[in-house]
């Protein structure tokens, strides 16, 4: 196995927030892009740039390389209304929201990947809450297939580490104190954290032993920092 990580979703938000991470840090960073041209763009020579559209499973079979460490999946409907795929049907935000994910773990499969998968999922799925039932309506049936995503890769028997975010800023990292825990929570402003953070702890979740086969919650605590030893410990404290 090499030190690769890849990411599918990495031309925006968390996931190109995880690239630029990898890049600074000198890893080796693969972006599994449905545009390679601009992941070319975003990254240069900085990274390599793959092919894959996860609502295509023969690219991402063609994508996947058995030795890559881990994946981190950030996959959402982009495109539309918002840029966000806001108010698409219900099979579309599925085909890309579930239907993306099983695909790559079957192209996994397939391929004989036995690192980690890395899932962005989001909190307040179990938790009833205004903020889920306005976002289930304008990405219709999100909830349902953000628990089926779960599910599926849980079942699958691969590594895999289930990542469910607060609402998401895009306000810069490194300000606040990072929470993280077992239980979820309802999707309501005060559980929020900047993408640039949640990415740091999608990085930190592809390798950490604690973070194999477990689902947790994150969001922002009080104003302050988390190193990466401090955010290490949180994530030990978990296992405990
Ligand atoms: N919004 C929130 O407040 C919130 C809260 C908690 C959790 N979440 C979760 O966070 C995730 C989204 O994170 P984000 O907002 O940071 O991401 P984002 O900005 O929406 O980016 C989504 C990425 O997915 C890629 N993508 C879309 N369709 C694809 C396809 N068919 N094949 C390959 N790649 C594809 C996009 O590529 P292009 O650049 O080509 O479009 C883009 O790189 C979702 O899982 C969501 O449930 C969101």
């Amino acid at each position: 196995m090499t030190d690769t990580i890849a990411v599918i979703g990495a031309t925006r938000g968390s996931g190109l927030h995880a690239m630029r991470q990898l890049i600074d840090a000198g890893r080796p960073a693969i972006a599994v892009a449905r545009n390679p041209d601009k992941g070319r763009d975003l990254f240069g020579s900085q990274a390599g740039v793959v092919y894959g559209d996860v609502t295509r499973p023969e690219t991402l079979v063609e994508a996947v390389d058995p030795q890559w460490r881990a994946i981190v999946f950030t996959v959402d409907i982009t495109g539309g209304i918002g840029g966000r795929g806001l108010f698409a049907s219900r099979e579309k935000v599925r085909a890309v929201m579930y239907g993306g994910l099983v695909n790559t773990v079957e192209a996994c499969k397939q391929r004989g990947f036995t690192g980690r998968l890395v899932l962005l999922s989001t909190i307040g799925l179990t938790q009833p809450s205004t903020g889920m039932r306005i976002l289930n309506r304008v990405k219709p049936g999100l909830r349902d297939h953000s628990l089926d995503k779960g599910e599926y890769l849980k079942a699958s028997g691969l590594d895999y580490c289930i990542v469910r975010a607060g609402i998401l800023n895009d306000k810069p990292g490194g300000a606040h104190e990072l929470t993280l825990t077992d239980r979820d929570w309802p999707l309501e402003m005060r559980y929020r954290i900047g993408r640039a953070d949640l990415a740091r702890v999608l990085l930190a979740c592809a390798s950490h032993p604690a973070a194999s086969r477990r689902e947790l919650s994150v969001f922002w605590g009080e104003p302050g920092h988390d190193d990466d030893q401090q955010l290490a410990t949180k994530l030990a404290a978990l296992a405990s």
